[in-house]
């Protein structure tokens, strides 16, 4: 029997691989770094089913794919796909919701309260031995308690967050294009306000939207500007949210107290002023970095993955119009 071949951009748990492998034909690029275009050009020569985590699919690789048909992405924001592409050529693109919201969410609320209370600073601090007598004015943070969380985008990881926020007592504002129902609302304890007063009234602005061409660079110099000089960002969406080097000014010249990243605009480049800041801590696009939650989102790829090729429709089509 012929089964469908599959290329997995990465070395994905064995369990996942081993699914797969009892109903395609597998190859997987074994090493966890990136392949180069032209290599992921080559290896997608002869495939039906592509499980990429966050590599490039433009429209002239997948010239280059005259039969693919599945693309399964392990991870929930699928910005890295030409969509549009996909569906003009009738190839299905999947993504993992849900499985890693929780996760998210943790890592927002992490790099929150890291970048309030300042953590990293003070471990830096111990750690090059500096630490030699305490001191009363040491490292004095910024409260969350109380305090006022703007939530910009109440989308699943939005919605984790403000439920998070409860548990330190803080007011919790969201701007979203969508409005959840007022029993949702009300659960969350969160209060619909329109942009502008999300931006001047939050102590911390999370971000929580997907990267589309209508939230490339949401956060520029003017919505900086509108923030309080002692407000946060925090984001764990896309880099390209917010305008890197208009953040590094805000941060520069205190107009922001300051961030919390997760995602860059270039990554893995980084702002070279961002890592010169002390009230900026970043980390390596790790929202959904858990055992738990990686398994997670890989096994539902695969289940994503092996529906499409079998020609039933998947948990989580993006273009469901496909599948009909
Ligand atoms: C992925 C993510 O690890 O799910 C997402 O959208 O950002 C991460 O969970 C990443 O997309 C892999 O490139």
């Amino acid at each position: 029997m012929n089964l469908p071949k599959v290329f997995i951009t990465r070395p994905l748990p064995p369990s996942v691989i081993e699914r797969i492998a009892t109903r395609c034909d597998v190859k997987v690029h074994c090493e966890d770094a990136p392949l180069e275009p032209a290599r992921l050009v080559e290896a997608c020569r002869e495939i039906e089913g592509l499980m990429t985590s966050g590599a490039r699919v433009s429209q002239e690789l997948l010239e280059h794919a005259p039969r693919l048909r599945v693309i399964a992405n392990v991870g929930v924001g699928y910005d890295n796909i030409d969509v549009g592409a996909c569906t003009r050529r009738g190839i299905l693109v999947t993504n993992t919701p849900d499985v890693l919201t929780e996760t998210t969410a943790d890592l927002a609320f992490a790099l929150l309260m890291a970048v309030a209370r300042r953590l990293v600073e003070g471990d830096c601090f111990v750690r090059e031995g500096l630490w030699h007598y305490w001191q009363w004015g040491y490292f004095w943070g910024a409260d969350l308690y109380r305090k006022t969380l703007g939530v910009y985008g109440l989308g699943r990881i939005g919605k984790a967050v403000a439920r998070r926020a409860r548990g330190f007592s803080m007011r919790v504002l969201y701007f979203d294009i969508v409005r959840p129902s007022p029993a949702l609302e009300q659960e969350l304890g969160a209060q619909f306000v329109d942009r502008e007063t999300l931006l001047r009234d939050a102590d911390f602005l999370t971000l929580h939207v997907p990267l589309t061409p209508e939230t490339y660079h949401l956060i520029s110099a003017r919505e900086l500007a509108m923030l309080k000089p002692s407000a946060f960002v925090i984001n764990t969406a896309r880099g390209q949210v917010v305008d890197e080097p208009a953040l590094v000014e805000a941060l520069r010249s205190k107009q922001i107290a300051g961030a919390g990243l997760d995602v860059f605009e270039q990554e893995p480049h980084i702002h070279p002023a961002l890592l010169g800041l002390p009230n900026v801590v970043v980390t390596p696009h790790v929202g959904s970095a858990t055992s738990q939650t990686r398994l997670a989102m890989a096994m539902l790829a695969a289940e994503n993955l092996l529906a499409g090729l079998e020609g039933r429709c998947p948990p989580n089509p993006v273009n469901p119009e496909v599948c009909t």
